[in-house]
């Protein structure tokens, strides 16, 4: 396929602030949702059910997700660990949800408290009662190049891993450098090696920026055929489980990256730049996007 079109995967409400460590009140996280609605993307993940005595920050899950405007042509995702999970995010009307499985052994106990093995067993659950109710899934396998625990994770157990959430009923699976330290190389050769169980059509690419590989390794798999993309406004985000995990890639430097390449996104830069900006006042720091800082007129 030409690269004339890419969706972004908004994960900033959820990834993004899973990580903070001081509570952001719910009022603020609605806000921000209901700008990000505003900008032309297409798809914003919203918050996660997952348990709030491993997450606190995500513990308002339901109030966040009934308050946000719901515009009919954007979905709302939410990242689901659980039927636990699930159910509650049936009860509020949840339309599509994000499972994940990690490549390495260490990262699954630290991040979900089991094997691979059982938590392939725990998302094959949740897929089938989320499909009875006619809910989409998505999938993430994390730490495809590599894992704060167990270092270098081999392209073939990710591929194995992909295949197998395909197999469940994922639409789509979201390759996550979750501590971003993958380089073009390292990733060129889990696209090759996860091409050749996958159409491209069902892969999206998800950067973690720590070491400032993450737009290199999106163009690489954009190369390979990848035409979603996930990223954080103003680079907010990281996992609390893993160690040394930093932001996404940026939105604004991803969107700015895609339009120079002439790829529509159907994202307005300009409003982007202004919710980066509240959500990075809101939360007390200064904007992690370097196309922000550039064109933010003060
Ligand atoms: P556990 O402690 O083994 O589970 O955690 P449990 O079943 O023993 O339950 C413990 C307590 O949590 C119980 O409460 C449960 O009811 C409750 P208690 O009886 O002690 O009062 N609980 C829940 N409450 C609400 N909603 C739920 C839920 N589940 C259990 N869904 C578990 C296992 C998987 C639940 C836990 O480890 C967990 O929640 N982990 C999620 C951690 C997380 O959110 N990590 C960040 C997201 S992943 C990520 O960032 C990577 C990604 O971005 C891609 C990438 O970058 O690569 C996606
Ligand atoms: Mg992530």
């Amino acid at each position: 396929r030409s690269l004339r079109e890419v969706k972004i995967v908004e994960v900033g409400p959820r990834d993004g602030l899973q990580n903070e460590k001081t509570i952001v009140p719910t009022q603020v996280k609605i806000d921000f949702i209901n700008q990000l609605s505003q900008t032309g993307l297409k798809s914003i993940e919203v918050t996660s059910f997952v348990s709030p005595r491993w997450v606190p920050q995500m513990g308002d899950n339901t109030e966040v997700f009934k308050a946000i405007d719901k515009h009919p042509e954007v979905s709302y995702p939410v990242l689901v660990p659980n039927t636990l999970g699930l159910e509650s995010a049936i009860a509020v009307g949840v339309k599509e949800i994000a499972v994940f499985i990690s490549a390495s052994e260490g990262f699954s106990k630290k991040n979900t408290n089991c094997s691979i093995e059982e938590g392939l067993k725990r998302t094959k659950k949740v897929i089938s009662a989320a499909r009875e109710h006619n809910i989409k899934v998505r999938g993430y396998v994390s730490c495809v190049v590599g894992c704060p625990y167990d270092g270098f994770i081999k392209p073939s157990d990710v591929a194995r891993l992909t295949e197998s959430l395909l197999n469940l009923g994922c639409y789509e699976i979201s390759l996550g450098d979750t501590i971003g330290v993958g380089t073009k190389t390292s990733i060129q050769n889990v696209i090759k090696r996860v091409l050749a169980i996958g159409s491209a059509s069902q892969i999206a690419i998800h950067c973690h920026d720590t070491y400032g590989q993450a737009l290199v390794n999106i163009c690489t798999a954009l190369d390979g055929g990848v035409r979603v993309v996930d990223s954080s406004v103003s680079g907010l985000g990281g996992c609390p489980y893993a160690k040394g995990a930093s932001g996404n890639v940026a939105t604004e430097d991803l969107v700015y990256m895609l339009h120079g390449l002439g790829v529509n996104t159907g994202v307005d830069l300009n409003r982007l730049i202004d919710v980066g900006q509240f959500i990075s006042k809101a939360i007390g720091r200064s904007t992690g996007s370097k196309v922000n800082e550039a064109m933010y007129k003060k």
